[in-house]
């Protein structure tokens, strides 16, 4: 069957002098032609030599034309398989054309040109059929491939990204942990040179006085050192946390986001600021209520301690909208809001613009994953100076229904 050799044909009928006329026609137009002179015997010759195309009549003795057509369409799909049949049995062609014979032929047949000229249509017709599915074939390989490729690349840009975190973690926790050991050696080189006066019966009341003050002054920084190393500490593990294994269940949001306001009003006290919620009544989740819970704490913490930082009074505006299966959450506060730098480096670990005095950079760095894994959202920043911030989150009901290209 390769294009190389010569296409061989199969004729089927039980009158001898049709099937010799035939394959003397054909075989002058280079075909290699076979013959079975019954169904049966032409099932074991097209079993044996697997020809390219298949010329059968239909009434046949033993087996007719339309069960070796059956049998032929069953095994061999791809085989064109043509009728040739007495003018008489015009409805049998249609039952066969029906079951699925590529063309028919009358017999006797008055123009052989008409015989070579459907045997080479079926012929084509075969190839460009195979050439197609192999296309076909090799499309959905490379396309199989490309997703594999894709998957890694996810893969190994979230490897990247915990590289990165991790580096920076080490990098973060370091200045306070160097604090506190130069602090400690200071202390404890001068608790030494102390027990010497002491011992030696020199110690002056000044000396015990420096001592204790600088006792106090190290001990102090390095309290606040660790204390800021396991503040450091804690959010990593939040980032690294398996947010998978969380709980997921359905839950109504506005109830639920009014809870959260509750456990964050301790935040607002002695201060001018104003939150407000603004949520359709019985707008349920099938969700993961705890990663919500970390994002609003976020959002809202950011909002008291970088927008609302000049200390006007600031107002905070969440407005929940369905949007078919999705919900679609609008956070806005009215604070300082962020230039182009802030804005596009919001979401990298580790970036604060308020080091040194309580920031990690790892805030929103939490709330992208948690909005884009777990919740399966987006989330969307518009923001400017002097304009305030506004984050557009989009979050489906329920984020197993969702069908994404994830690793
Ligand atoms: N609501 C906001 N208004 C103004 N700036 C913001 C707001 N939210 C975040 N930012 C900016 O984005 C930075 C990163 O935020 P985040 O990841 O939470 O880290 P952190 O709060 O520890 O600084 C902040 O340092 C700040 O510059
Ligand atoms: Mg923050």
């Amino acid at each position: 069957m390769s294009p190389e050799t010569q296409p061989a044909i199969l004729t089927i009928d039980d009158d001898q002098s049709v099937r010799e006329s035939l394959a003397n026609f054909l075989e002058d137009f280079g075909f290699e032609v076979l013959q079975a002179g019954d169904g049966e015997e032409g099932l074991e010759v097209f079993a044996a030599h697997r020809p390219d195309l298949v010329l059968v009549d239909l009434r046949m003795p033993r087996m007719d034309g339309l069960q070796v057509l059956a049998r032929v369409r069953e095994t061999a799909p791809e085989i064109p398989i043509m009728v040739v049949s007495g003018a008489g049995d015009i409805r049998d062609v249609v039952e066969a054309l029906r079951r699925g014979a590529w063309d028919y032929l009358v017999k006797p047949i008055q123009d052989m040109n008409i015989l070579l000229h459907s045997v080479q249509t079926c012929l084509d017709r075969a190839r460009l059929l195979r050439q197609n599915r192999e296309y076909q074939k090799s499309l959905e390989e490379s396309l199989e491939k490309l997703h594999r490729t894709q998957k890694e690349m996810i893969h190994s840009a979230k490897m990247a990204a915990l590289g990165d975190l991790v580096a920076g973690v080490a990098h973060e926790v370091n200045t306070p942990i160097g604090v506190c050991v130069t602090a400690s050696s200071f202390l404890s080189e001068r608790t030494r040179q102390l027990r010497e006066l002491y011992e030696k019966g020199e110690m002056k009341r000044s000396d015990l006085e420096k001592y204790l003050a600088l006792a106090e002054e190290s001990s102090a920084s390095v309290l606040t050192n660790l204390e800021r190393a396991a503040e450091l500490v804690q959010s990593f593990k939040k980032v690294a946390a398996d947010q998978s294994s969380e709980e997921k269940r359905v839950f109504d949001l506005r109830s639920y986001l009014e809870q959260i306001l509750v456990s964050l009003r301790p935040q607002f006290k002695r201060t001018p600021h104003t939150v407000h919620v603004d949520c359709p009544e019985g707008l349920t989740l099938d969700s993961y209520p705890g990663a919500i819970m970390q994002i609003m704490t976020n959002l809202v913490m950011n909002s008291l301690v970088h927008g609302f930082s000049d200390g006007l009074p600031g107002e905070i505006l969440i407005k929940v909208e369905s949007v078919g299966d999705d919900v679609a959450l609008s956070y806005r506060d009215t604070g300082v809001g962020m230039d182009k730098e802030q804005r596009e480096r919001i979401y990298d670990p580790f970036y604060t613009t308020k080091r040194g005095s309580g920031g990690t950079g790892l805030g929103m760095n939490i709330v992208y994953n948690l909005v884009t894994q777990t919740l399966k959202g987006s989330i969307l920043l518009e923001t400017a100076p002097g304009q305030g911030a506004v984050f557009l989150l989009t979050l489906p009901r329920d984020p197993d229904k969702v069908e994404a290209v994830q690793a």
